[in-house]
């Protein structure tokens, strides 16, 4: 975010215009709480639907019909900086108290949870990142910017950028992945995305990164809990993607609502000053998760709210979502001196100069026209974009005999009630879409003219209804395309797990349907990585859908008949069984490597290996790597090798580079991710494909967090995912 020198003066007369009670208004996140109809406040409603207690058109209902406080006085007498909602008519309406009704006519950020879309629903962070495809990425937040802006949202609470390592963590699912060089280009294409067009200010919303450190460390994935790490994984794995962030310009970030090394990131100076403010450059604010300033009494870090309220000022938390506890107790504590002006001051003008940055001050209301056109249709670029993004998400695991893609004109028989659950294809966090725009997989199957019979028999929460599984086991097709995973409320926030395995009945179904001696292909919907072994061992293929957003069964049915060929890979490593969470390809050597003799790191009862490596996704062509070298320059090295199709159709790789610092001060990861490109080949074409390792990429970060290049032998590799690669070595002088 720059500003320019008039917008700093701007900021900096508004500040002194303005009395206490106003700046720390501009530092409360209100939410609309419900009145009428139903006794719960909007933040739990939106829980309700986030966790699968309601649907998305109970949801719909009981919004429309009940009336909504929104706090309009206080919103009159400057107690307000933000509120969190997406209705766009309300938008306006706020906007206006605000802007014409105070004193000093300060607009309002209006914050919403645009994770992957809004109407337009495209895949969940881990699966799209899987594209491995920056420039879709940043495309498909550019949409979102778009039409949260159209909506009179002006604030995303994204991108999500933490580096998820265990997969019983159900927020996995709204991020990037496992590696933090991958979350990095990710983090860096949402920032563009969201903020990057500032031609008009319908373009573009301030983004919100989050969360603010360590909240996927919770120990043993247990969301809201305890994260322990030494300062070397901090910087090296979860700081990452929040440092490209910054350097991209994100206007603000969220703290975690967990506690890091035994201070809660609510009130952690050390990561909101020293590390996110000072070091990175973030000259935006930092917002609290909701309602945590009050959680820091749970955590015993402070005796009442007050303090809670005095401590996380004071470590630079700029803006209270939800509890009031600035509103109601930092005047007196201004006053009293706990909290000085200067650290108020800069908190208020950080608010200010987003708001200023954006434009609202010029550009305050949303064209209400604009909203009557997505209430008719989405916009055909979005849909467009949507489908490639999910088309280029989806990832193909396993294809024995090349049983895919299938002959459209071949009968088969679709199962799992999940392939009939349109508002299912949306993942978790998607608190905008329209039902009539979602793309079941049977209804993409449809939209194909594909030629199948369909028996829903059961679901991640159904039991198995033996006369639909008899009728299955009977039909005249003897492929069974399934669809089984999890319900979206099964990941996202509050939605640990420890058992991995697909939910339910869903592999006994799969199991009776093998021993009619089917030929079963899955397709997978899920928000997280799932403990695939016995899937791996009997089906015939497997596609990772996850939750590929509204056009889901298209972008399905294209891979399964060949429309498309399979692109994806993954970004998490997968298991076998439940036990070997977490896993992930890229942790540190250790004396005694996992191998078939019994002392060393593994477990007795799994295989070495996991079920699927990160990187990992086939297509319905083969590739070839050979002749790798190595060519050193003053600032890098060009590592160069030889790709080729060896198959029988067109196909697009993704060719990953990996390095190991094979001595090092510290203990380093057996393999980094450190580059990626995509190369497409006809049959029985080959390429000579070079990606330039920059040296200033070749470092770490020591136990004193500081970034380090060491002088010494690396290894280089390169490959189609992080297990199967070629490899060399040499030396670097730095
Ligand atoms: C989540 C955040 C979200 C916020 C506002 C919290 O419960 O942790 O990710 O942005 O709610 O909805």
């Amino acid at each position: 975010m720059k500003l320019t020198k008039e917008q700093i003066n701007f900021v900096n007369n508004l500040l002194n215009k303005m009395t206490l009670e106003e700046k720390i208004g501009q530092l409360t996140q209100d939410s609309p709480s419900i009145v009428g109809g139903f006794d719960i406040s909007f933040d739990e409603l939106v829980e309700m639907l986030t966790d699968g207690r309601i649907s998305q058109t109970e949801f719909n209902k009981k919004i429309t019909n009940v009336k909504r406080d929104y706090h309009e006085d206080d919103i009159r007498n400057g107690f307000v900086g933000a509120v969190m909602g997406n209705d766009p008519k309300k938008a306006n309406e706020l906007q206006k108290i605000a802007v014409e009704e105070t004193r000093l006519g300060i607009p309002l950020l209006i914050g919403f949870d645009v994770i992957h879309g809004l109407r337009t629903v495209y895949p969940i962070a881990i699966a799209e990142a899987g594209s491995f495809d920056d420039e879709l990425m940043q495309k498909t937040a550019s949409i979102a910017a778009k039409e949260s802006r159209a909506y009179g949202i002006n604030w995303n609470f994204a991108p999500m950028i933490d580096v998820a390592r265990d997969s019983r963590w159900g927020r996995v699912s709204e991020g990037p992945g496992e590696d933090p060089y991958l979350s990095s280009r990710f983090a860096t294409a949402k920032i563009k995305g969201l903020q990057g067009d500032q031609s008009s200010s319908n373009n573009y919303v301030a983004a919100c990164t989050k969360h603010f450190v360590g909240y996927s460390a919770c120990e043993g994935g247990r969301d809201y809990n305890t994260t322990t790490m030494s300062t070397n994984t901090l910087f090296n794995v979860y700081l990452p993607p929040f440092k490209a962030a910054m350097n991209a310009g994100a206007c603000s970030a969220m703290a975690a609502f967990n506690d890091l090394n035994g201070i809660p990131c609510t009130v952690n100076s050390y990561t909101l000053r020293n590390i996110l403010k000072d070091e990175f450059g973030l000259n935006g604010f930092v917002v609290s998760d909701a309602n945590a300033i009050k959680e820091c009494v749970n955590h015993g870090i402070a005796e009442n709210d007050i303090v809670a309220g005095e401590m996380a000022i004071n470590a630079g938390l700029d803006m209270d979502m939800g509890t009031r506890i600035y509103l109601n107790h930092l005047a007196s504590s201004i006053k009293n001196g706990t909290v000085s002006m200067d650290v108020l001051d800069d908190a208020v003008k950080r608010v200010l100069s987003v708001k200023v940055w954006l434009g609202l001050f010029e550009n305050p209301y949303i064209d209400e026209k604009i909203i009557e056109q997505y209430d008719c249709a989405i916009p055909k670029e979005h849909i467009n974009i949507c489908k490639e993004s999910a088309e280029k998400s989806l990832v193909l695991l396993k294809n024995e005999e090349n049983i895919l893609p299938l002959d459209k004109n071949k009968k088969f028989t679709l199962v799992g009630s999940l392939a009939d659950s349109p508002d299912e294809v949306t993942g978790s966090w998607a608190l905008g879409f329209k039902s009539k725009d979602c793309v079941s997989i049977k209804k993409g199957l449809e939209n194909s003219n594909a030629n199948f019979d369909y028996y829903p028999i059961c679901g991640p929460n159904t039991s198995i209804n033996s006369s639909e599984l008899d009728s299955a086991i009977n039909s005249d097709s003897d492929i069974i395309v399934a669809v089984v995973g999890e319900l979206k409320s099964m990941s996202g926030e509050a939605s640990s797990k420890a058992n991995l395995i697909l939910p339910g009945q869903q592999r006994e179904m799969l199991a009776s349907l093998l021993r009619a001696n089917k030929k079963v292909i899955a397709i997978l919907m899920n928000g997280r990585p799932l403990a695939l072994g016995w899937e791996k061992e009997n089906l015939k293929a497997i596609i990772e859908g996850w939750h590929l957003g509204i056009q889901m069964g298209n972008a399905i049915s294209s891979a399964l008949f060949g429309d498309i060929n399979p692109s994806g890979k993954l970004s998490c490593t997968f298991p076998s069984v439940n036990g070997q969470e977490p896993l992930y390809y890229n942790h540190t050597s250790t004396g005694r490597p996992a191998s078939n003799s019994k002392f060393t790191s593994k477990y007795v009862d799994t295989p070495l290996e996991p079920c699927f490596p990160f990187g990992y996704g086939l297509s319905y062509t083969t590739f070839k790597y050979d002749s790798l070298t190595l060519k050193e320059t003053p600032s890098s090295v060009n590592v160069t090798f030889n790709l080729s199709n060896t198959g029988k159709r067109p196909g697009t790789e993704t060719v990953q580079l990996y390095i190991q610092d094979v001595t090092a001060s510290i203990v380093r990861p057996i393999k980094e991710l450190k580059g990626y490109k995509k190369v497409s080949l006809q049959p029985g074409e080959s390429q000579t494909v070079t990606l330039t390792l920059d040296k200033s990429e070749m470092g770490f970060y020591n136990n004193m967090g500081q970034y380090v290049l060491e002088n010494g032998l690396f290894k280089i590799y390169v490959g189609g995912n992080s297990k199967d690669t070629l490899v060399s070595k040499i030396n670097i002088n730095f």
